[in-house]
């Protein structure tokens, strides 16, 4: 019986141990590694060659002031969310063409 429950602590103590969140977190930099060239996020984050990307979800396509969208992206009416977002960023001409 003790040897099963010690077993048990140590499957436990490595699953605790494998840094999933860590994992998540490398994988999350490095997708934003691809839109950092273009894009800005967080405090004081400015137009580049695209929009800042502060409070998207929620926000309406071609909604952020001072920054010159296409008209495509202007006039797509879409308003940001994941489920939105997921669709847009694996195909964003399918999903707003002439963007
Ligand atoms: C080569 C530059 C470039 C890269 C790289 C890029 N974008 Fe963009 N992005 C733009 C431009 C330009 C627009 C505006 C499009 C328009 O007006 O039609 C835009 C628009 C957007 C929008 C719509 C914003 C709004 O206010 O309607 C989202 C969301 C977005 N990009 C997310 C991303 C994400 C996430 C990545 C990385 C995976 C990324 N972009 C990579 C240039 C880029």
């Amino acid at each position: 019986m003790r040897l099963i429950a010690s077993a048990t602590l140590l499957a436990l103590a490595a699953m605790a141990a494998a840094p999933a969140g860590a994992q998540d977190v490398s994988a999350g930099e490095r997708s934003w590694n691809k839109c950092r060239a273009c894009h800005q996020i967080g405090e004081g984050a400015k137009n580049l060659v695209g929009p800042h990307l502060n409070g998207l979800f929620g926000r309406h396509t071609g909604e952020v002031e001072g920054y010159s969208y296409s008209t495509a992206n202007k006039g797509a009416n879409i308003t940001w969310d994941e489920a939105v977002f997921a669709e847009y960023i694996r195909d964003p001409k399918a999903k707003i063409p002439g963007t």
